[in-house]
């Protein structure tokens, strides 16, 4: 399995140098790849990695690893990872929010993307009594764990290794396949095999739930999914962040993320999954932000705001889609927008900053502009009869009011969008 899998690495290995483009081709996570290593950054962006590339986040083309991690090629003609993980202990700073790669029987300790001082290291140095050629890894705090731990996974052989004590306490994890990778997300444990993940309890290695589940429909955002993929369960589920969200003025909510969008109709607690394509053919996919104002979505996407009836079928109006600067007076892309109670002012999210546009007004023009501390960048937002919705990742958080979001320089409470919002407990 292992030298097959070399083979398979070489003969890509050999087919990137032939073209880059046949590259891309190959590299596509849509198609369901099997990763190497997966890991979060800093910022909690997962990075997958397979043979010597490199896919940062949930969606995107794959780049070289080597350009975020230059040495992990010096000493490795294979080009790939065997495992990572994210070191996550406050009581540790020594090593805290550092990146390891295992390569082979070598450790590389990463900071921000620099590699630490006298790595990389014999895996026996920092890590005694864990082997070398390792499948995975995955970090594992406390209380997750019993203690602050790493557990490591080579074919069948789970160990659990104590970060303060260097104990290393060997596990059966019966029910669980062998994992080629492994991750932490949102204080769960994941260990991918294959295209397949399965939702694992770190202390005892038991699987809940129905799994093995198909890694693309929680960790990619693609554009076609396998055939037996369920759309509504995948779409509540995703842990990939959304594009925009609304709900009209009947209070029916839409939800877009990539090629898709979830509905939730006024006093129906089911949710519906589309294809953008089918209900809103000329936008297609992919839309940055969408508001709702008086009886029309207003679909903005890149420079271009589509204009579209509420009602079935939403019909889009002639004429659109039209320049964004001309409707609204702002240049795209921007991140977010939302309509709040007072009805006629869309507030717009672009770049650290929040713009009203009076509705109402002609021309439109964006002003008021205000910066936002909070947040680096906005996903979606979403404002009804509860308050303002932001949404960044898998996460939403409160604001009694636009002004509020631009007051706050604390995060208020966070929730999660799939369970909170869509109602997926797993
Ligand atoms: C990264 O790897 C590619 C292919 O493996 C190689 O062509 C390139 O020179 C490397 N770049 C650096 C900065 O090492
Ligand atoms: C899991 O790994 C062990 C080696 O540790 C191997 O004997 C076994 O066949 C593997 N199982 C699968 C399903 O690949
Ligand atoms: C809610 O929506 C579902 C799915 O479209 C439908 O089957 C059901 O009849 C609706 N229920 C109500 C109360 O409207």
């Amino acid at each position: 399995m292992k030298l097959l899998a070399h083979i398979l690495c070489l003969c890509l290995a050999l087919a990137w140098v032939q073209s880059e483009e046949h590259a891309a081709a190959v590299l596509d996570r849509c198609e369901g790849l099997e990763m190497d290593a997966v890991a979060v950054n800093e910022e909690g962006i997962p990075y997958f990695f397979k043979g010597d590339h490199l896919f940062k986040g949930f969606h995107g083309k794959a780049e070289l690893s080597n350009e975020s991690f230059a040495e992990l090629d010096d000493h490795h003609h294979l080009g790939h990872v065997d495992a990572a993980f994210h070191m996550h202990y406050e009581d540790n700073p020594a090593d805290h929010d550092h990146m390891f790669f295992f390569l082979d029987t070598k450790v590389f300790s990463y900071y921000q993307h620099k590699l630490e001082d006298g790595y990389p290291k014999d895996i026996s140095e920092v890590f005694p009594g864990i082997p070398d050629h390792l499948d995975a890894a995955v970090e594992c705090p406390k209380p997750e764990c019993d203690e602050d731990s790493v557990i490591f996974f080579k074919g069948d052989d789970i160990y659990h290794y104590n970060v303060r004590t260097k104990a290393v306490d060997e596990k059966e994890f019966k029910s669980m396949p062998n994992c080629t990778s492994a991750f932490r997300f949102m204080d769960h444990y994941y260990c991918f095999h294959g295209h397949m993940f399965s939702k694992f309890d770190p202390k005892t290695g038991e699987v809940h739930g129905r799994y093995p589940k198909e890694a693309r429909d929680y960790f990619m955002r693609c554009s076609k999914f396998s055939d037996d993929s369920d759309h509504v369960e995948r779409e509540r589920c995703s842990r990939v962040h959304l594009d925009a969200i609304t709900s009209d003025n009947a209070g029916n909510m839409y939800a877009f993320r990539g090629h898709h969008f979830l509905r939730r109709d006024e006093g129906n607690d089911t949710l519906k999954a589309d294809t953008i394509e089918h209900a809103f053919k000329e936008l297609h996919s992919e839309v940055d932000a969408v508001f709702s104002y008086d009886g029309h979505l207003y679909m903005i996407k890149d420079d271009h705001l589509f204009l579209y009836k509420v009602g079935e079928p939403h019909t889009h109006l002639d004429g659109y889609p039209k320049p964004l600067k001309e409707e609204l007076g702002i240049e795209g892309p921007i991140e977010a927008a939302f309509v709040c109670e007072d009805r006629h002012i869309a507030h717009i999210i672009k770049d650290h900053k929040i713009y009203e546009v009076d509705l109402d007004a002609s021309p439109r023009v964006a002003g008021n502009e205000v910066p936002i501390a909070l947040f680096k960048k906005v996903d979606a937002a979403m404002c009804d009869a509860l308050g303002l919705k932001v949404i960044v990742g898998n996460h939403f958080y409160h604001f009694g009011s636009p002004m509020l979001l631009a007051a706050s320089r604390s995060l208020p409470e966070q929730h999660r969008v799939s369970l909170e919002l869509f109602g997926c407990d797993h």
